[in-house]
């Protein structure tokens, strides 16, 4: 397996609209950002993945980009971004940015052109299609809702958009559209950005043809899947970008992919063949996901420990030596790691830190969302009016006013789901709005800010994020945590996961209990040493006790060194 730095790094997700308000306006912006690298430095992460920071009208918060070539006037302006890059380099922290290339913003000019007559240059750029008598062109559903459809009066033909109606898809099968893309990455690229965070990158190639989808769900819109992710021309597509841009630069990717297996993941990110670096895929993060409901999105099922070994083992073991993981337990698109995986109310602090500790610890670059170090949990808005996403509003709207759900129990599914859960103003202390911003912010801050903050993280040594701290150093000490052979232990045990990691003569052995429960851990007798070094750990550990056996505490974690 070769070495590079992208395996060794460790990455940061910065989403600027809820990291640092430098103006007071209540939205956070480039320079609030500028004024926290120290803090990042200090944390110890190598690259910072920052989430769009183009021209947009925020219909979905920068997804919807309407200019690449420009900074969002809220964010500030190119010279502010030249310059967070300038300090960001300066403290050896790379940049790698968010990249919309599925779908620009309704307000980009290429889609303002593109709708204003058929035989307008720009009307290939899209994807617009007659609708059949009197409804849309065929009957896939959007990621946000209703149909993926939009009728536009002034030519009577509709666009396709897989997101919302302000978020028209591209149209790839256009090589004018593919070079005008690869013109703008190539204007990032030779401003010395790091690399590019792909958006819903595995979505840009469709059926020809785009046929209606078989009927899965008793609605009148279908998720396409089988039409819309993983297309036929995607790997192409991927390889040309890499041929024509990024095979000339010193940058890595990652893909954002939903719906993947491994054998896309591996020709997706092969070291020789693939066009990207990694991914982040989501089954970990899908496990609790009720596929029998009505909207498995927000449905909620248990599931057990055994289930999410199989998953991240089938990972670790189908990519060895043939492409390369990410890890992460949350992003701005998902709840809060500690509160979808641990238990944010009693365990806090412990499982934080196991959590920490497994994302850690596998082979792959680990990806740490912002307010994740501290320990951020999720929200409770009691009403809808507090809350700020599009997808949030939208699924409200149809459930309540459409479906006639009961409003209490579809806030409960907002509170364990919501993306903003993610998306509330980062906790920097503990003065009015958690420090984030002197002014109003845009969306309010979670409550529990009086407790979890980085001031009170930073100024007591046993916090979750002096653990991470600490875990980052581990890594970057110890490469058989980023190069080792990652080995399951105790498959079926439904409290403990357990692996080792090996590289050469050196073994590491990771012990994590992920419940609130006191479960023995027993050492298989196939695992020889013939001493043990605790690398870390989430409690106080006797040196002295013997790892044979012993009794885990409520979501403890430990690493050792085993010795030959
Ligand atoms: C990705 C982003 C998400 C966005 C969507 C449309 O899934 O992570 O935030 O809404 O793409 O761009
Ligand atoms: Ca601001």
């Amino acid at each position: 397996m070769s070495k590079t730095w992208w395996k060794e790094s460790v990455v940061y997700q910065i989403y600027p609209r809820s990291f640092n308000d430098s103006n007071g306006d209540g939205i956070g912006d480039l320079r609030g950002i500028i004024e926290k690298l120290d803090y990042l430095k200090l944390l110890g992460v190598d690259v910072v993945w920052l989430s769009p920071v183009y021209k947009s009208p925020n219909d979905d918060n920068g997804y919807d980009i309407s200019d690449y070539h420009d900074i969002m006037d809220e964010f500030g302006t190119l010279a502010d971004w030249e310059e967070l890059l300038a300090e960001m380099h300066r403290r050896d922290i790379k940049l790698i940015m968010d990249l919309v290339i599925n779908h620009t913003s309704d307000e980009h000019p290429w889609f303002i052109e593109s709708r204003t007559s058929k035989d307008n240059p720009y009307r290939d750029y899209y994807l617009w299609r007659e609708g059949r008598a009197d409804r849309e062109p065929n009957n896939w559903a959007s990621i946000f809702g209703g149909s993926a459809w939009e009728y536009d009066a002034a030519t009577g033909e509709y666009y396709l958009h897989l997101f919302s109606k302000k978020q028209p898809d591209l149209n790839w099968e256009n090589p004018t559209v593919r070079q005008e893309l690869y013109d703008m990455m190539r204007w990032w690229l030779d401003k010395g950005i790091d690399g590019f965070r792909m958006d819903a990158i595995n979505l840009i190639s469709k059926t020809p043809g785009l046929p209606d989808a078989s009927v899965t769900r008793d609605a009148r819109y279908q998720f396409a899947s089988e039409h819309v992710f993983n297309g036929p021309r995607l790997l192409e597509f991927l390889s040309e970008m890499k041929r024509e841009v990024l095979s000339h630069y010193d940058v890595f990717t990652v893909g954002e992919t939903s719906l993947v297996t491994t054998g896309h993941a591996i020709d997706l990110t092969h070291e020789e063949t693939g066009g990207l670096n990694m991914l982040h895929q989501f089954e970990h993060t899908e496990l609790n996901r009720d596929l029998s409901s009505f909207s498995p999105r927000w449905s909620r099922r248990p599931w057990d420990l055994p289930e999410l070994k199989e998953v991240m083992t089938r990972w670790q073991k189908d990519l060895e030596n043939k492409g390369w993981n990410t890890h992460f337990l949350g992003n701005h698109d998902l709840p809060r790691a500690v509160s979808n995986f641990g238990d944010d109310d009693h365990y806090w602090f412990e499982s934080a830190t196991q959590l920490a500790t497994f994302l850690l610890t596998l082979q792959g670059t680990p990806y740490i969302y912002q307010g994740e170090e501290i320990g951020m949990t999720n929200v409770h808005f009691a009403s809808i009016e507090d809350y700020r996403d599009i997808e949030t509003l939208n699924m409200y709207r149809e459930f309540v006013e459409d479906k006639g759900l009961d409003p209490e129990a579809v806030m409960t599914m907002i509170h364990a789901k919501s993306r903003d859960n993610a998306r509330t103003p980062m906790q920097w202390d503990t003065g009015p709005h958690a420090g984030f911003t002197t002014g109003t912010p845009w969306m309010k801050v979670n409550p529990n800010y009086t407790k979890i903050n980085v001031e009170h993280a930073l100024a007591d040594s046993a916090s979750v994020f002096h653990y991470y701290r600490r875990l980052i150093q581990l890594r970057k000490a110890n490469p058989v945590l980023v190069y080792g052979t990652y080995d399951l232990i105790l498959d079926a045990h439904e409290q403990i996961y357990a692996f080792t990691r090996t590289l050469e003569d050196e073994r590491l052995l990771v012990i994590l209990n992920f419940t609130p429960e006191t479960p023995r851990f027993e050492l298989p007798e196939h695992i020889h040493f013939s001493d043990k070094e605790l690398l870390i750990s989430n409690y106080k550990v006797d040196p002295v006790e013997r790892i044979n056996l012993l009794t885990l505490r409520p979501f403890e974690a430990r690493v050792y060194r085993l010795f030959p």
